[in-house]
């Protein structure tokens, strides 16, 4: 269902209406419909949250169509029919955004905004070759991310979830000298792989459990960052036998695939604590299961896994010492509806032609 300025009235309901409810029926009158198909063409390839979707309504600049789910992905097939001709597309993590994609969307696609900050489902190669311009959304996340990371690293290492289960489940006896112990914050090192604005968000939060020392890897130093969480450079080598707790916050390329392997797990301490709020490709996962069952480290939290959603008979699931979560770092109220609105507005700006908020450099 196209959407254009003169459904304003009714589509500004979508900011209090559940999206679901989202729909225009009937016929518009002639003249409008010839001033509505004269708009660029936007397809959505997720129901986004209202504020991005008012946004784009409101603007008058646009038509648009969107499938109409949050539950479920829209079918590759579905997306291939529904990209053709279309000026703009606004996606999520869950599309593959690639040659074939870009050839169905045909010459006039010029405008991708995508409501992720990473953008490892984008081949942007592809997109450069075709000159279209793209927009993320990073920033608006960082706070959320930052925080539930901290949360899944407390649950993991302070083995939160164990102990709930173990108290609804009858496993709680006596109070016991050393049961359900962990490992503490207090005194320890933490370890940052790939330093960047949620890096630093999540050390600043770290920094009041009184953490000795916090210490970083990346391609190259960042000292302008790094001076905000005095933190020190190392090698990848140290990072992996310094961290007390190691938090992985690169971004998925070629070079980061797999990047945490039997080797750096090797060369951790069996009492420290993996997490990973990135992307789950930078884990060799059967590497990691190795680890966490033989007491290689002492425990994982996982926001990210390889595939999502990970199959419920995955071997990592059987580990009392291995926390996962469904992919939901950036999953607060304010934050996604704060990436719904930078992803639509990149979009309008992007096809104004004007500099987008957040764009990336192709
Ligand atoms: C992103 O934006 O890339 C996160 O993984 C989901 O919010």
């Amino acid at each position: 269902m196209w959407c254009g300025r003169v459904a304003l009235r009714r589509l500004q309901r979508i900011a209090v209406a559940p999206l679901n409810s989202l729909s225009i029926t009937g016929g518009l009158p002639g003249a409008v419909q010839r001033e509505m198909s004269s708009l660029p063409r936007v397809y959505i390839t997720r129901q986004i949250p209202p504020e991005g979707l008012k946004i784009l309504s409101e603007s008058g600049q646009v038509q648009f169509d969107l499938w109409d789910s949050d539950d479920v992905p829209v079918p590759r097939k579905e997306l291939l029919q529904k990209v053709k001709g279309v000026d703009a597309l606004v996606c999520v993590l869950t599309e593959k955004i690639d040659a074939e994609l870009l050839d169905a969307a045909g010459p006039n696609l010029r405008v991708l905004s995508t409501m992720s900050v990473g953008f490892d489902h984008l081949s942007l190669e592809e997109l450069k070759k075709r000159g279209i311009r793209v927009g993320y959304t990073p920033d608006v996340l960082t706070d959320s991310v930052a925080e539930l990371t901290v949360a899944l690293l407390l649950s993991t290492s302070r083995r939160l979830i164990e102990a709930t289960h173990e108290a609804k489940t009858g496993g709680w006896g006596t109070w016991r000298t050393l049961w359900l112990c962990g490992y503490e914050l207090a005194n320890s090192t933490v370890g940052i792989l790939g330093l960047g604005r949620i890096g630093v968000a999540i050390a600043e939060r770290l920094k009041p459990f009184k953490v000795k020392k916090f210490i970083y890897t990346d391609v190259a130093p960042r000292p302008e960052l790094a001076s905000l969480i005095d933190a020190e450079y190392v090698s990848m080598d140290e990072l992996a036998s310094q961290s007390d707790f190691l938090t992985v916050c690169c971004a998925l390329t070629p070079e980061t695939k797999d990047i945490c392997n039997k080797d750096l797990f090797s060369k951790m301490k069996n009492t420290s604590i993996f997490i990973n709020t990135s992307r789950g490709g930078v884990v060799h996962q059967e590497d990691l299961y190795e680890a966490l069952s033989s007491g290689q480290i002492a425990g994982a939290g996982l926001d990210v896994t390889v595939p999502e959603p990970l199959p419920i008979s995955h071997p990592l699931f059987t580990l009392n010492n291995c926390v996962i979560l469904p992919h939901i770092a950036s999953a607060s109220y304010s934050t996604r509806n704060a990436m719904s609105a930078l992803a639509a507005n990149n979009l309008l700006l992007g096809l104004k032609g004007q500099p987008m908020i957040k764009e990336l450099k192709l």
